[in-house]
């Protein structure tokens, strides 16, 4: 009974892979109604009423890999590729600062062009000269330029594990193995990282039983930051013509994140508001997250990062979208954070 699991959501009661299967397939508006107000709630008791605000910095569309979803694979030849220098990286910072942002996030493509010496020396001249959490997001390394870019003051690390069906994992990152990217996340924590990762909600071949099993996997991982988007088919890619990730399903793994993982940070993401312009990103804030992640990079490399088409804010200088997502962030009656917006789990 659907009111069972209610109950056990408010008692705060382990959901079972079962309890979860079942919860993604409510299809009920009244009962989905319910459902997001039980995440949002939990939302608030457990990581309140801030939205942070982390500033995206996309700085190289350079990938070595060829994951089967994405636009910057390296075998897309229609794209052309950039790469932003350190001094350009540092000049998006400066404005980040004065816009009032507390986190920058440095994001790439796999690109082993900007070597672990590069990326030491960015990550401190970053920290001398601006007040700022770093986040990175820039793929798989080895241990030990982890180690590095962290002990040069690096605070966080974003690394989706995509999918947790092995079988599909493989079959659409020729690149990466599971088991390897779930090592990496643990080396992560263990360097002292705050650890985010997440998934794509509707790839194709993925089930509902998958997307239950991420969600534990989510729990068992025991993350800082969770980021869940939809699938959005680029037609430069092996899966052009697959069908878009569904949007209420997304929304209903992103609530169900919530209500198991309690107090991650999870952001509203590009992609929820790239496949919903009108009103995506503040649906997600009203049922379980907590961040969102403004586009700072230059208009000009703006377009070239293209994940996936039509990416929202695609030709809105930083400074517009910035006022654009505060407005709308004050009018659902939540603040924006003054501060980094650091971790809340105790670690030790
Ligand atoms: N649709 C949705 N998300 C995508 N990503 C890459 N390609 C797509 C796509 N076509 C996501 C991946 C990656 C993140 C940076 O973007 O999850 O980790
Ligand atoms: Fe490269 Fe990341 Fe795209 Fe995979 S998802 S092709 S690693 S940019």
């Amino acid at each position: 009974m659907i009111n069972d699991l209610f109950s056990k959501i408010d008692n705060e009661h382990d959901l079972t892979k079962a309890d979860i299967c079942e919860l993604l397939t409510l299809n009920d508006q009244q009962q989905l109604y319910i459902l997001y107000e039980k995440a949002d709630k939990i939302r608030k008791k457990y990581v309140g009423d801030e939205v942070h605000l982390r500033g995206l910095i996309e700085f190289s569309n350079y990938c070595r890999n060829n994951c089967h979803y994405c636009g910057l694979r390296r075998d897309n030849k229609s794209i052309e590729r950039y790469r932003m220098t350190h001094d350009e990286i540092l000049q998006v910072c400066s404005l980040a600062q004065k816009m009032g942002f507390h986190t920058i996030v440095l994001q790439s493509g796999e690109d082993p062009y900007y070597t672990v010496e590069m990326m030491e020396n960015l990550i401190r001249q970053i920290k001398q000269n601006f007040d700022m959490a770093i986040t990175l997001s820039i793929g798989e390394r080895k241990r030990s330029d982890y180690e590095r870019m962290f002990n040069a003051g690096a605070d966080r690390f974003l690394l989706r594990f995509e999918t947790s069906n092995r079988q599909l994992y493989a079959k659409l990152h020729p690149d990466s193995d599971f088991n390897h990217r779930i090592k990496i996340l643990t080396w992560l924590k263990n360097i002292g990282y705050q650890t985010g990762s997440g998934i794509i909600v509707g790839l194709p071949g993925q089930s509902i039983e998958d997307l239950a099993e991420d969600i534990m996997k989510f729990k068992e991982l025991d993350l800082d930051m969770i980021g869940i988007g939809p699938f959005i088919c680029h037609s430069k890619t092996p899966l052009a013509g697959s069908k878009n990730g569904d949007i209420e399903l997304t929304f209903k793994v992103i609530a169900l994140t919530r209500i198991v993982t309690k107090n991650t940070h999870m952001p509203s993401t590009t992609a929820i508001a790239t496949l919903r312009p009108n009103g995506g990103m503040e649906q997600a804030l009203g049922l379980g997250t907590n961040v969102v992640m403004p586009n700072l990079t230059p208009i000009k490399y703006r377009a070239l990062y293209e994940i996936y088409p039509s990416k929202a804010s695609i030709d809105e200088v930083a400074e517009q979208t910035h006022v654009r997502i505060i407005k709308r962030i004050n009018s659902l009656g939540r603040l924006i954070s003054k501060d980094y917006g650091h971790s809340l789990k105790k670690r030790g």
